[in-house]
Protein backbone atom coordinates (compact mmCIF):
# COMPACT_ATOMS: atom_id res chain seq x y z
CA UNK A 1 0.00 0.00 0.00
CA UNK A 2 0.75 3.64 -0.78
CA UNK A 3 0.78 6.15 2.43
CA UNK A 4 0.77 9.57 2.98
CA UNK A 5 0.09 11.61 6.02
CA UNK A 6 -1.11 15.56 6.47
CA UNK A 7 0.43 17.40 9.54
CA UNK A 8 1.22 20.50 9.95
CA UNK A 9 -0.60 22.54 7.29
CA UNK A 10 1.50 19.75 4.75
CA UNK A 11 1.50 16.28 3.17
CA UNK A 12 4.43 13.60 3.78
CA UNK A 13 6.17 12.20 1.08
CA UNK A 14 4.51 9.27 0.14
CA UNK A 15 5.72 5.75 0.95
CA UNK A 16 4.85 1.89 -0.05
CA UNK A 17 5.10 -0.26 2.84
CA UNK A 18 3.22 -3.80 2.95
CA UNK A 19 -0.07 -4.12 3.84
CA UNK A 20 -0.65 -4.51 7.47
CA UNK A 21 -1.98 -3.06 10.44
CA UNK A 22 -2.71 0.82 10.89
CA UNK A 23 -1.87 2.45 14.36
CA UNK A 24 -4.30 4.51 15.00
CA UNK A 25 -5.12 6.51 18.81
CA UNK A 26 -8.01 5.43 20.68
CA UNK A 27 -9.11 9.13 20.25
CA UNK A 28 -8.50 9.39 16.52
CA UNK A 29 -11.17 11.99 14.91
CA UNK A 30 -11.97 9.48 12.47
CA UNK A 31 -13.41 7.19 15.37
CA UNK A 32 -15.18 9.31 16.80
CA UNK A 33 -16.49 11.85 13.90
CA UNK A 34 -16.31 10.25 11.04
CA UNK A 35 -13.92 11.84 8.97
CA UNK A 36 -13.60 9.44 6.16
CA UNK A 37 -13.80 9.11 2.38
CA UNK A 38 -12.85 6.94 0.04
CA UNK A 39 -12.44 6.04 -3.70
CA UNK A 40 -12.81 2.54 -6.48
CA UNK A 41 -11.88 2.44 -9.75
CA UNK A 42 -9.89 -0.39 -11.93
CA UNK A 43 -6.99 -0.90 -13.76
CA UNK A 44 -7.00 -3.05 -16.86
CA UNK A 45 -4.67 -5.74 -17.99
CA UNK A 46 -4.64 -6.20 -22.00
CA UNK A 47 -3.49 -9.50 -24.07
CA UNK A 48 0.04 -7.60 -24.75
CA UNK A 49 0.53 -7.15 -20.83
CA UNK A 50 0.17 -3.08 -20.78
CA UNK A 51 -1.98 -1.87 -17.54
CA UNK A 52 -4.22 0.53 -17.82
CA UNK A 53 -6.41 3.13 -15.37
CA UNK A 54 -9.51 4.08 -15.97
CA UNK A 55 -10.59 7.43 -15.65
CA UNK A 56 -8.13 8.38 -12.35
CA UNK A 57 -8.17 12.05 -12.80
CA UNK A 58 -11.80 12.04 -12.07
CA UNK A 59 -12.10 9.54 -8.93
CA UNK A 60 -9.07 12.13 -7.90
CA UNK A 61 -11.42 14.40 -8.24
CA UNK A 62 -13.81 13.29 -6.75
CA UNK A 63 -12.11 12.20 -3.54
CA UNK A 64 -10.87 15.79 -3.80
CA UNK A 65 -14.84 17.02 -3.38
CA UNK A 66 -15.47 14.57 -0.38
CA UNK A 67 -12.44 15.68 1.40
CA UNK A 68 -13.50 19.22 1.11
CA UNK A 69 -17.37 18.67 1.90
CA UNK A 70 -15.99 16.61 4.92
CA UNK A 71 -13.10 19.34 6.00
CA UNK A 72 -10.51 16.94 5.51
CA UNK A 73 -7.40 18.08 4.32
CA UNK A 74 -7.41 17.32 -0.04
CA UNK A 75 -5.38 15.15 -1.26
CA UNK A 76 -2.51 16.68 -3.48
CA UNK A 77 -3.76 15.41 -7.05
CA UNK A 78 -0.55 14.50 -8.70
CA UNK A 79 0.48 12.73 -5.34
CA UNK A 80 -2.41 11.17 -5.62
CA UNK A 81 -2.06 10.07 -8.64
CA UNK A 82 1.84 8.84 -8.12
CA UNK A 83 0.73 6.40 -5.52
CA UNK A 84 -1.84 4.88 -7.34
CA UNK A 85 1.01 4.38 -10.17
CA UNK A 86 3.35 3.47 -7.83
CA UNK A 87 1.08 0.30 -6.33
CA UNK A 88 -0.01 -0.60 -9.52
CA UNK A 89 3.51 -0.44 -10.38
CA UNK A 90 4.59 -2.58 -7.15
CA UNK A 91 1.71 -5.45 -7.86
CA UNK A 92 1.73 -5.52 -12.07
CA UNK A 93 1.99 -9.18 -11.88
CA UNK A 94 -1.50 -9.46 -9.63
CA UNK A 95 -3.24 -7.89 -12.05
CA UNK A 96 -6.16 -10.27 -13.92
CA UNK A 97 -6.52 -10.51 -17.35
CA UNK A 98 -10.04 -9.06 -18.36
CA UNK A 99 -12.62 -9.39 -17.69
CA UNK A 100 -10.58 -9.25 -14.32
CA UNK A 101 -8.97 -5.78 -13.20
CA UNK A 102 -7.05 -4.52 -10.73
CA UNK A 103 -9.40 -2.66 -8.03
CA UNK A 104 -7.53 0.50 -6.50
CA UNK A 105 -8.91 1.84 -3.46
CA UNK A 106 -7.66 5.36 -1.80
CA UNK A 107 -9.16 6.20 1.40
CA UNK A 108 -8.85 9.07 3.78
CA UNK A 109 -9.27 9.12 7.56
CA UNK A 110 -8.46 11.91 10.39
CA UNK A 111 -6.09 11.22 12.57
CA UNK A 112 -6.09 13.79 15.11
CA UNK A 113 -6.27 12.35 18.85
CA UNK A 114 -8.91 14.66 20.05
CA UNK A 115 -12.27 13.23 21.53
CA UNK A 116 -13.25 17.04 22.09
CA UNK A 117 -13.08 18.03 18.27
CA UNK A 118 -16.87 17.22 17.38
CA UNK A 119 -17.44 20.51 15.91
CA UNK A 120 -13.43 20.67 14.93
CA UNK A 121 -11.91 19.46 11.74
CA UNK A 122 -9.13 17.18 11.74
CA UNK A 123 -6.22 18.71 10.81
CA UNK A 124 -3.87 15.24 10.58
CA UNK A 125 -4.86 12.96 8.36
CA UNK A 126 -3.70 9.92 6.49
CA UNK A 127 -4.09 8.60 2.87
CA UNK A 128 -3.52 5.17 1.51
CA UNK A 129 -3.93 3.75 -1.59
CA UNK A 130 -4.66 -0.54 -1.33
CA UNK A 131 -5.72 -2.43 -4.42
CA UNK A 132 -7.16 -6.48 -5.11
CA UNK A 133 -7.74 -8.32 -7.77
CA UNK A 134 -11.02 -8.33 -8.83
CA UNK A 135 -12.94 -10.81 -11.22
CA UNK A 136 -16.30 -9.96 -13.52
CA UNK A 137 -18.84 -9.02 -11.39
CA UNK A 138 -21.02 -11.38 -14.05
CA UNK A 139 -18.90 -14.29 -14.87
CA UNK A 140 -21.56 -16.46 -14.16
CA UNK A 141 -23.96 -14.65 -16.70
CA UNK A 142 -26.14 -11.64 -16.39
CA UNK A 143 -28.30 -12.06 -13.88
CA UNK A 144 -31.07 -9.96 -13.48
CA UNK A 145 -31.42 -7.99 -10.30
CA UNK A 146 -34.23 -7.24 -7.72
CA UNK A 147 -34.59 -4.52 -6.63
CA UNK A 148 -37.05 -2.78 -3.41
CA UNK A 149 -38.46 0.53 -4.00
CA UNK A 150 -37.82 2.09 -0.67
CA UNK A 151 -39.61 5.50 -0.51
CA UNK A 152 -39.08 5.59 3.17
CA UNK A 153 -35.74 5.86 4.01
CA UNK A 154 -33.31 7.96 2.95
CA UNK A 155 -29.56 6.76 2.11
CA UNK A 156 -27.68 10.00 3.93
CA UNK A 157 -28.03 13.14 4.40
CA UNK A 158 -29.56 15.59 1.83
CA UNK A 159 -25.95 17.25 1.48
CA UNK A 160 -24.03 14.42 2.09
CA UNK A 161 -25.18 11.98 -1.06
CA UNK A 162 -22.60 13.59 -3.22
CA UNK A 163 -19.48 12.40 -0.97
CA UNK A 164 -17.96 9.17 -0.83
CA UNK A 165 -17.78 8.30 3.13
CA UNK A 166 -18.51 5.34 5.01
CA UNK A 167 -21.07 6.76 7.32
CA UNK A 168 -23.45 7.00 3.79
CA UNK A 169 -22.57 3.03 3.44
CA UNK A 170 -23.61 2.43 7.54
CA UNK A 171 -26.71 3.99 6.64
CA UNK A 172 -27.98 1.92 4.26
CA UNK A 173 -26.97 -0.89 5.53
CA UNK A 174 -29.89 -2.07 7.91
CA UNK A 175 -32.60 -0.85 5.46
CA UNK A 176 -30.96 -2.75 3.06
CA UNK A 177 -30.19 -6.23 5.24
CA UNK A 178 -33.95 -5.81 6.63
CA UNK A 179 -35.31 -5.82 2.61
CA UNK A 180 -32.67 -8.72 1.44
CA UNK A 181 -34.85 -10.59 4.81
CA UNK A 182 -37.77 -9.69 4.09
CA UNK A 183 -37.84 -9.68 0.04
CA UNK A 184 -34.96 -11.75 -1.01
CA UNK A 185 -33.86 -8.32 -3.06
CA UNK A 186 -30.54 -7.79 -4.08
CA UNK A 187 -30.61 -3.84 -3.45
CA UNK A 188 -32.62 -1.30 -2.20
CA UNK A 189 -33.66 1.80 -4.74
CA UNK A 190 -33.81 4.87 -2.32
CA UNK A 191 -36.51 7.32 -3.39
CA UNK A 192 -37.13 9.31 -0.54
CA UNK A 193 -40.61 11.56 -0.92
CA UNK A 194 -41.32 9.19 -3.59
CA UNK A 195 -38.11 10.75 -6.30
CA UNK A 196 -35.84 8.22 -7.58
CA UNK A 197 -31.71 8.27 -5.90
CA UNK A 198 -29.85 5.49 -6.21
CA UNK A 199 -29.04 2.17 -4.69
CA UNK A 200 -26.42 1.87 -1.67
CA UNK A 201 -23.39 1.57 -4.21
CA UNK A 202 -24.87 2.10 -7.98
CA UNK A 203 -26.88 4.90 -9.73
CA UNK A 204 -29.80 4.03 -11.34
CA UNK A 205 -30.68 4.41 -14.91
CA UNK A 206 -33.96 3.77 -16.92
CA UNK A 207 -33.41 2.83 -20.40
CA UNK A 208 -36.05 2.69 -23.79
CA UNK A 209 -35.83 3.00 -27.74
CA UNK A 210 -33.10 5.72 -28.22
CA UNK A 211 -33.86 7.44 -24.66
CA UNK A 212 -31.97 7.38 -21.41
CA UNK A 213 -33.69 8.82 -18.21
CA UNK A 214 -31.56 9.34 -14.98
CA UNK A 215 -31.81 11.77 -11.63
CA UNK A 216 -29.51 15.33 -13.02
CA UNK A 217 -26.55 15.66 -10.83
CA UNK A 218 -27.63 17.10 -6.99
CA UNK A 219 -26.12 16.53 -3.77
CA UNK A 220 -28.47 13.98 -2.87
CA UNK A 221 -26.66 10.96 -4.80
CA UNK A 222 -22.90 9.80 -5.73
CA UNK A 223 -22.15 10.99 -9.28
CA UNK A 224 -20.60 7.30 -10.45
CA UNK A 225 -17.67 7.97 -13.04
CA UNK A 226 -19.46 4.90 -14.88
CA UNK A 227 -22.82 7.23 -14.57
CA UNK A 228 -21.00 9.70 -16.48
CA UNK A 229 -18.74 7.42 -19.10
CA UNK A 230 -22.50 5.70 -20.03
CA UNK A 231 -23.82 8.85 -20.56
CA UNK A 232 -21.29 9.53 -23.16
CA UNK A 233 -21.21 6.78 -25.05
CA UNK A 234 -25.25 6.68 -25.21
CA UNK A 235 -25.02 10.20 -26.34
CA UNK A 236 -22.20 9.37 -29.20
CA UNK A 237 -24.55 6.57 -29.84
CA UNK A 238 -27.40 8.88 -31.05
CA UNK A 239 -29.61 8.57 -27.58
CA UNK A 240 -31.83 11.21 -25.93
CA UNK A 241 -29.98 11.57 -22.56
CA UNK A 242 -32.69 13.40 -20.11
CA UNK A 243 -31.21 14.26 -16.65
CA UNK A 244 -33.66 15.35 -14.67
CA UNK A 245 -36.13 14.46 -11.25
CA UNK A 246 -38.24 11.24 -11.68
CA UNK A 247 -40.61 9.70 -9.75
CA UNK A 248 -41.38 5.77 -8.95
CA UNK A 249 -44.37 6.51 -10.61
CA UNK A 250 -43.04 7.64 -13.60
CA UNK A 251 -40.38 4.64 -13.33
CA UNK A 252 -42.86 2.01 -12.87
CA UNK A 253 -44.62 3.66 -15.83
CA UNK A 254 -41.55 3.51 -18.62
CA UNK A 255 -40.56 0.06 -16.95
CA UNK A 256 -43.77 -1.55 -18.83
CA UNK A 257 -41.83 -1.20 -21.92
CA UNK A 258 -37.92 0.35 -21.19
CA UNK A 259 -35.24 -1.16 -19.41
CA UNK A 260 -33.69 -0.18 -15.89
CA UNK A 261 -30.28 -0.83 -14.75
CA UNK A 262 -27.56 -0.14 -12.01
CA UNK A 263 -24.40 1.37 -12.84
CA UNK A 264 -20.91 1.75 -11.37
CA UNK A 265 -17.51 0.37 -11.24
CA UNK A 266 -17.98 -2.83 -9.95
CA UNK A 267 -20.51 -4.05 -12.15
CA UNK A 268 -20.55 -1.74 -14.84
CA UNK A 269 -23.96 -1.71 -16.19
CA UNK A 270 -26.15 -4.31 -14.52
CA UNK A 271 -29.64 -5.03 -15.56
CA UNK A 272 -32.64 -4.88 -13.21
CA UNK A 273 -35.35 -7.72 -13.97
CA UNK A 274 -38.11 -6.95 -10.73
CA UNK A 275 -39.18 -4.01 -8.92
CA UNK A 276 -41.23 -4.41 -5.64
CA UNK A 277 -42.48 -1.01 -4.41
CA UNK A 278 -45.21 -1.47 -1.59
CA UNK A 279 -45.64 -5.29 -1.63
CA UNK A 280 -46.30 -5.29 -5.20
CA UNK A 281 -43.35 -7.08 -7.86
CA UNK A 282 -43.01 -5.64 -11.06
CA UNK A 283 -41.56 -7.14 -13.89
CA UNK A 284 -39.11 -5.08 -15.97
CA UNK A 285 -39.59 -5.26 -19.59
CA UNK A 286 -39.91 -9.39 -19.54
CA UNK A 287 -38.01 -10.15 -16.18
CA UNK A 288 -34.55 -10.26 -17.93
CA UNK A 289 -31.66 -7.99 -18.75
CA UNK A 290 -32.92 -6.25 -21.84
CA UNK A 291 -30.88 -5.69 -25.09
CA UNK A 292 -30.07 -1.95 -24.60
CA UNK A 293 -28.32 -2.31 -21.10
CA UNK A 294 -26.44 -5.47 -22.17
CA UNK A 295 -25.39 -3.05 -25.61
CA UNK A 296 -24.44 -0.35 -24.08
CA UNK A 297 -22.36 -2.07 -21.28
CA UNK A 298 -20.48 -3.88 -24.08
CA UNK A 299 -19.37 -0.77 -25.31
CA UNK A 300 -17.86 0.62 -22.28
CA UNK A 301 -16.58 -2.61 -21.27
CA UNK A 302 -14.50 -2.66 -24.97
CA UNK A 303 -13.49 0.43 -24.31
CA UNK A 304 -11.90 -0.33 -20.41
CA UNK A 305 -10.27 -3.25 -21.84
CA UNK A 306 -9.00 -2.13 -24.79
CA UNK A 307 -11.34 -3.83 -27.69
CA UNK A 308 -12.60 -0.63 -28.75
CA UNK A 309 -10.85 3.07 -29.67
CA UNK A 310 -10.43 5.05 -26.37
CA UNK A 311 -12.09 8.48 -28.04
CA UNK A 312 -12.63 10.34 -24.59
CA UNK A 313 -9.11 9.51 -23.65
CA UNK A 314 -10.35 7.83 -20.46
CA UNK A 315 -7.63 5.20 -20.44
CA UNK A 316 -3.99 6.21 -19.00
CA UNK A 317 -1.51 3.65 -19.31
CA UNK A 318 0.97 2.60 -15.90
C1 LIG B 1 -23.47 5.09 -3.59
C2 LIG B 1 -22.82 4.86 -4.89
N1 LIG B 1 -23.43 5.33 -6.00
C3 LIG B 1 -22.88 5.18 -7.22
C4 LIG B 1 -21.69 4.52 -7.38
C5 LIG B 1 -21.11 4.39 -8.74
O1 LIG B 1 -19.99 5.22 -8.88
P1 LIG B 1 -18.85 4.89 -9.91
O2 LIG B 1 -19.51 4.69 -11.22
O3 LIG B 1 -17.97 6.07 -9.89
O4 LIG B 1 -18.20 3.63 -9.44
C6 LIG B 1 -21.01 4.02 -6.24
C7 LIG B 1 -19.71 3.37 -6.28
O5 LIG B 1 -19.21 2.68 -6.96
C8 LIG B 1 -21.60 4.19 -4.98
O6 LIG B 1 -21.00 3.70 -3.89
Amino acid sequence: MAVATYAGGRWSAAELKPVGPVELSPAAHVLHYASTCFEGFKAFRRADGSVHVFRMDRHIERMRQSARLLVLPEPDPVQLADMVRAVIARCREAVPEAPGALYIRPILFGTTANIGAAATPASEASLLVLASPVWDYFAGGMKPLRILVDDVHTRSAAQMGMVKTGGNYAAAMGPTLAARAKFQVDQVLFCPGGEVQETGAANFLLLRDGHLLTRGLDTTFLHGVTRDSLLTLARDGGYDVTERVFDVREMLDWIKTGEAALSGTAAVLAGVGTLIHRGTEYLVGGGEVGPLTRSLRSRLVAIQQGDAPDRHGWLQRV
